[in-house]
């Protein structure tokens, strides 16, 4: 039966899901029903996590065991971070962690898709050990050990922790826990559909997130926060944002960290985020970074506004990363050690119903060309 050609898939229903929506006219984003506002103001993202994997708010009980499960398995065998220490220290951290995550499943080998338990254990290691995996690369890359999680400590204390050792502020640590619960989860963006069409085949969830993780590397989908952040720093100052970004638009370029294949208005996570920046750095300091922000979401919005084009989520978080002095090149994986919930959320989804991914294609090729041999060829 011949189907209209939508490139990118735009507006084309690839699942029926019931983890996530966006109303991309009104910049709402509600995950099982619940607007991240509320999430972001009341919860945590372990907790949101939870939600997002099992379609509820946990009860205290089931807070608990989720939390202890968690620590339990956020320590990675000595052997994965080995395999780490042979790869090359300039490499991205986004291909270790790939890496890393495919190594993993060799250690935990269950195939077998069907079983419930095994797959809430699944879960419960990717979950726990991605920002282990992230902070060990940050360290290991510079010839330091990586740091043992401690398990006193939430995921975000602890992530930081990994990643410095010391305790952050706990400022520090409530903003970049509402900054992870803000990228856990969004509908049916590039690597979610790149992990659905991964689990639609029964490969394992390790599988899974490693194919997410190579999408999510992409500069138009996570990728972008480190280019903001790049772009804010080449601009330097606000006076200099209303040359670089007409000439950038001029030149037919695109605005990194704006515009989203949904959202017509301003990303609401890109609202929280900046809200975000003002309460980090009222409290610890400014960001020169941030008035830059500023002045290039004013000077942009003359130009792009009217065609629906606003900052998105890759606008404002990469400038609280950076104000925590986390290198440029993890804010992907930060990204994805948030939005591995997500991923696993949709893969648990889809093996209730599975059907295996396999869409068609308008061929334009030619048809019955002659074999030409070799020696006759030009
Ligand atoms: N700067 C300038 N113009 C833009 C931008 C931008 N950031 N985004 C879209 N446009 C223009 C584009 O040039 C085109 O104009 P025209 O119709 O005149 O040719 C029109 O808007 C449609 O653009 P498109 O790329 O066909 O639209 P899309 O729905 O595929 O765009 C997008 C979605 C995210 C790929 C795009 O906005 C983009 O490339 N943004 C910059 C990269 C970025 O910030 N990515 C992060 C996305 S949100 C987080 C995530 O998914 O990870």
């Amino acid at each position: 039966m011949p189907h209209d050609f939508m490139p990118g898939l735009a507006g084309v229903p690839a699942a029926k899901s019931a983890i996530s929506d966006v109303d991309g006219v009104r910049g709402v984003l509600e995950y099982r029903g619940i607007r991240i506002e509320d999430l972001c103001a009341k919860s945590s993202y372990l907790e949101t996590a939870y939600l997002l994997l099992f379609g509820h708010l946990p009860s205290k009980s089931q807070l608990m065991k989720w939390t202890e499960d968690i620590i339990h398995h956020r320590r990675v065998k000595f052997t994965i971070l080995d395999m780490m220490k042979c790869l090359p220290e300039h490499g991205h951290p986004m291909d270790a962690l790939q890496a890393a995550v495919a190594a993993l499943g060799m250690f935990y080998p269950g195939r077998n898709v069907q079983d419930v338990e095994n797959n809430y254990w699944s879960a419960v290691r990717l979950v726990a050990k991605l920002p282990t995996i992230v902070a060990a690369w940050a360290r290991l890359r510079r010839g330091d050990e990586a740091i043992t999680p401690r398990d006193d400590l939430g995921v975000s204390e602890n992530f930081l922790y990994m990643l410095t050792e010391s305790a952050p502020h706990p400022v520090w640590a409530d903003a970049f826990d509402d900054c992870l619960i803000l990228h856990a989860e969004h509908t049916m963006n590039a690597s979610t559909f790149t992990g659905m069409v991964t689990a639609s085949t029964l490969a394992d969830p390790y599988t899974v997130v490693a194919s997410s993780i190579g999408s999510l590397k992409g500069p138009l989908h996570g990728g972008a926060n480190e280019e903001v952040v790049q772009m804010l720093k080449e601009i330097g100052t606000p006076d200099r944002a209303k040359d670089f970004v007409e000439g950038r638009l001029r030149d037919k370029h695109k605005l990194m960290g704006f515009g989203h294949r949904v959202y017509k208005v301003k990303d609401p996570r890109a609202v929280i985020l900046q809200s975000i920046c003002e309460r980090l750095f009222r409290e610890c300091g400014s960001s020169p970074l941030y008035q830059v922000a500023q002045e290039v979401e004013r000077v942009a919005g003359k130009l792009l506004n009217e065609k629906g084009i606003y900052p998105n989520v890759d606008f404002y978080s990469g400038i609280i990363y950076d104000k925590m002095g986390i290198d440029v090149d993890l804010f992907t994986p930060l990204f994805a050690m948030a939005r591995v919930s997500g991923w696993l959320a949709h893969w648990l989804e889809q093996l209730r119903e599975n059907k295996l991914f396999r869409p068609d294609q308008i061929y334009a090729g030619e048809h019955d060309r002659p074999y030409i041999p070799l020696d006759e060829r030009i």
